[in-house]
């Protein structure tokens, strides 16, 4: 494994939208890999492809840091959504910046695993805003995008 380089906020490739992956091969795995490793290495709650610089539909998602495996999906799709929330979200493409966003509180993914094989998953509260921001940047959508207007801010978490 390996860490890779996260695209920060102004990289254009951050506003393209990602193609399916057809072969759920050793590159793919190898990059959920590298993804995962990375994602925990910034202390993130998910990282979507694009933004290690690679255009394809995966992405990984840890909202628990409880040691067990992450969540890794290949082509996830929002199938069914329930209820509103507003949330405090940030991204890794953009560091210590936070503003607050509408998702729905109950969503339902389709989406293949590491072994191609085709699951369903479903996600409330944190999980469910994580899939909705990691699935969004696979088509060039940006929190900030969707960021109520004026509640953007700046906070350094390292500050001590
Ligand atoms: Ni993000």
């Amino acid at each position: 494994m390996a860490l890779r380089e996260i695209r920060q906020e102004g990289d254009e490739i951050l506003r393209k939208k990602s193609r399916e992956v057809e072969v759920v091969d050793d590159k793919i795995i190898e990059l959920l890999n590298d993804m995962d490793e990375t994602m925990h290495a910034y202390n993130g709650v998910g990282l979507s492809a694009v933004q290690v610089g690679i255009l394809k539909r995966v992405v990984v998602i840890d909202v628990e840091y409880d040691g067990k495996p992450s969540i890794k999906l290949i082509n996830p799709v929002i199938i069914k959504q329930k209820g509103s929330e507003e949330c405090q979200e940030g991204c890794l493409s953009f560091p210590n910046k936070f503003a607050k966003v509408v998702r729905p509180t109950d969503v339902t993914v389709k989406a293949l695993n590491e072994n191609g094989k085709e699951i369903t998953i479903r996600g409330k509260g944190l999980l469910a805003e994580a899939l909705c921001h990691e699935i969004d940047h696979l088509d060039g959508i940006l929190f900030i995008d969707r960021m109520e207007e004026g509640t953007l801010e700046y906070i350094d978490s390292e500050e001590k």
